[in-house]
């Protein structure tokens, strides 16, 4: 071994060694530190990601049980009701679409003939919605008879051929449309909030956008009700007095 010595001859060799066995030491120490620390770092995201995903599924248990408890119903069984709904209205909507036709022909209103119109362009795109709302469930498009729409529109027939061509047939075709169009809210109401129970948003605010709809329809008949009708009554009376 070459001994070191100072300017004032002293020996350094020890001091020097023992200098470069702290400095080793101390990086060993770091080095421990930094992969302890970042060995620390990963347990603590992991235990995050793990208490995430506790929450998480806590939970996603706790609407499941707040969905049974609430309604006495299994999350799937809802869903069969939604589906079974959603064919039901499926299948109104595809009737009325061919019977609309027949409202406008009878009317003599203009204004009812225009609402029924708008009405009959506003059908199309809520089928389409619902096929929409089918393909989210990835579930083909099908639709099952709705006994309650095929008496709806069978009564509205039997008003228009029994009613008289003018003010007497539009009231009795509002009439039937309000019914109509009070079945299809319930409906959609009900479709609505099944989505929103399940969790399924982007058909919920499809079959919400369809539930205003059915209900700015069903304020404007009654308006026509009260005005249009009324006021060609009214001139009707006035008419027969001059
Ligand atoms: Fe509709």
């Amino acid at each position: 071994m070459v001994i070191q010595k100072n300017s004032y001859g002293n020996d350094v060799t020890f001091p020097v060694i023992s200098v470069i066995l702290k400095l080793w030491h101390w990086n060993k120490f770091v080095l421990r530190n930094i992969i302890l620390s970042k060995t620390h770092l990963i347990f603590i995201k992991n235990l995050k990601a793990i208490d995430m995903k506790t929450k998480t599924n806590w939970r996603f248990n706790a609407n499941k049980e707040e969905m049974s408890s609430n309604l006495g119903l299994h999350p799937s069984q809802l869903m069969v009701l939604f589906e079974d709904e959603l064919k039901d209205i499926y299948w109104a909507e595809k009737e009325l679409i061919k019977e609309l036709p027949k409202m406008i022909n009878n009317a003599s209103s203009q204004e009812l003939i225009e609402a029924l119109e708008n009405h009959l362009a506003q059908t199309q795109e809520q089928i389409s919605r619902i096929e929409h709302v089918f393909e989210i469930l990835g579930k083909k498009a099908s639709a099952k008879k709705c006994e309650a729409m095929e008496g709806l529109i069978r009564e509205g027939k039997g008003i228009m051929e029994e009613c008289e061509e003018g003010p007497m047939c539009d009231a009795g075709i509002i009439s039937a449309a309000q019914k109509i169009e009070h079945y299809e809210i319930a409906t959609y109401g009900t479709l609505r909030q099944f989505a929103q129970t399940l969790r399924i948003n982007n058909a919920a605010e499809l079959l919400e956008q369809t539930l205003s709809e059915e209900k700015a329809t069903d304020e404007n008949l009654s308006r026509l009700a009260v005005t249009a009708i009324n006021v060609e009554a009214d001139l009707e009376e006035s008419d027969e007095v001059i």
